[in-house]
């Protein structure tokens, strides 16, 4: 008999093929060896010996060719046994009971809204400065973000000011760990035990760090980490992964697949569809956040770098912080103590504009000029126009955030940690004090 193609498994759920006279592969088109030089070709680009790249390509198609000539198609690209392995490795690593990987982090924090039954006049409590990514979802449903002010030390949330902003509507804190610096999260969880608030952390940057022995995504209720392209580990250019220890992680399937059920039939084919069970009961309907296999593949196999990438991080922020110690004007990042391990996915880098003579705007603007990348996009979200298209109090809620403001027009920006070259750290660091010595006149 001609061979039927890859053999199709009970999770396959949507083709009820019995005994396939006719393969289940013939249903979608395979990835072949086209397609794969296509990924080939996007992922590396000519170096400056063209000829020796354009013959190793040629080695590689011819490779593939052959390679696909005798072995066959895989039967899955999304939702398959990579990602289920993906899952395994990282609950392990986390130490978390549950874990999806979905198309990003921002996916993760729509899936754990929805648990926490989200939904409009209630109320969400984030840091003023993080990435719009915190801040988008309360508005799609009608709920408010109420923006807490930050620690000046770390840029990180205020759990004081969070205190301060909790109301009868709260239902949920959104800690961000920004850079990669943990979150003082025990007071945080202890305001929310008192008020019966969902915490989400998003743990966007911090995929690997640690509080109090904890792993940073692990100690709220749910957490997000993001493997966009620009973070320590990337699942090809985009990927999340939502974790919980709650009850809700056993839906994590349905909320990340359009409520698709395979525990429940209709009939005795078809799979069925629910709602996702919520905290307050309210059933809310899921959307699609599926993810692929060669995201998943590519994640696994940069799991096992992340350990040395960190360490790697912490030697070069442990460098750049020798460095700007006796600087007058410049004020090191926090590093790691007894109590935390930062992920480094950014080094903060913070000022004294009395000291230096100058704010950072003059700063970031010297550093460009010297050609010192920095990185301006952590910024107060409610400057946004989105908010204020809203009807947000934009002057209002700027005067509740006074540690914000401050360090957004006048202290903070980050700076690159890898994976530059070490000479490219050392010459950063000589720049960034070449150019406060300027600026001080010194
Ligand atoms: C602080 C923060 N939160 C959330 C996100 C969103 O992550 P993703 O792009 O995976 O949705 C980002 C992305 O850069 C981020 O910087």
């Amino acid at each position: 008999m001609a061979d039927n193609g890859p053999e199709k498994k009970k999770s396959d759920f949507r083709y009820a093929t019995g005994d396939a006279k006719v393969p289940w592969a013939a249903i979608g088109e395979h990835v072949w060896h086209e397609d794969m030089m296509g990924i080939v070709r996007m992922l590396v680009k000519p170096g400056a010996d063209r000829p020796a790249f354009d013959s190793a390509m040629t080695g590689v198609e011819e490779a593939l060719m052959k390679l696909c000539g005798c072995g066959q198609p895989t039967a899955k690209l999304s939702l398959g046994d990579t990602v289920k392995a993906l899952e395994e490795e990282v609950a392990q690593f986390l130490g978390s009971k549950y874990v999806c990987f979905v198309t990003n982090a921002t996916a993760g924090f729509q899936i754990a809204h929805q648990f926490a039954d989200l939904g409009p006049g209630d109320e969400v409590i984030l840091p003023a400065i993080t990435f719009i990514a915190t801040g988008v979802y309360p508005p799609l449903v009608g709920a408010k973000c109420v923006f807490a002010d930050i620690d000046p030390r770390t840029v990180n949330m205020d759990p004081e000011d969070v205190a301060r902003k909790v109301t009868p509507n709260t239902k949920v804190i959104m800690p961000v760990h920004i850079g990669g610096y943990p979150v003082d999260m025990d007071p945080i969880m202890e305001i929310a035990e008192e008020h019966d608030i969902t915490v989400i952390e998003d743990a966007a940057h911090a995929f690997g760090g640690r509080y109090k022995g904890r792993m940073t995504g692990t100690i709220g209720h749910f957490g997000a980490f993001s493997f966009h392209e620009v973070k320590n580990i990337t699942a090809f250019g985009e990927g999340g992964i939502v974790c919980t220890d709650t009850k809700f992680g056993e839906y994590f399937n349905q909320a990340r697949f359009c409520g698709v059920d395979m525990s429940r039939q209709i009939e005795n084919w078809l799979y069925d569809v629910v709602a996702l069970p919520t905290k307050t009961g309210g059933p809310q309907v899921p959307g699609n956040h599926s993810s692929t296999e060669i995201q998943a593949a590519c994640l696994l196999g940069q799991l096992g770098r992340l350990e040395e990438i960190i360490r790697i991080r912490r030697e070069r922020a442990e460098y750049l912080a020798e460095r700007f110690e006796n600087v007058p004007g410049l004020i090191p990042a926090p590093l790691d103590t007894d109590e935390i391990e930062s992920t480094y996915h950014l080094y903060l880098l913070q000022v004294d504009p009395e000291e230096l003579g100058a704010d950072i705007r003059v700063f970031k603007q010297r550093l460009t000029e010297k050609g010192v990348t920095n990185i301006p996009h952590f910024a107060p979200l409610y400057h946004f126009e989105l908010y204020r298209q809203l009807g947000y109090d934009t002057d209002a809620i700027a005067q509740s955030c006074p540690n914000a403001e401050n360090a957004f027009w006048h202290t903070f920006t980050h700076l690159p940690l890898y994976p530059l070259a070490d000479e490219q750290v050392e010459m950063m660091a000589d720049l960034v004090i070449e150019a406060a010595e300027e600026i001080r006149g010194a």
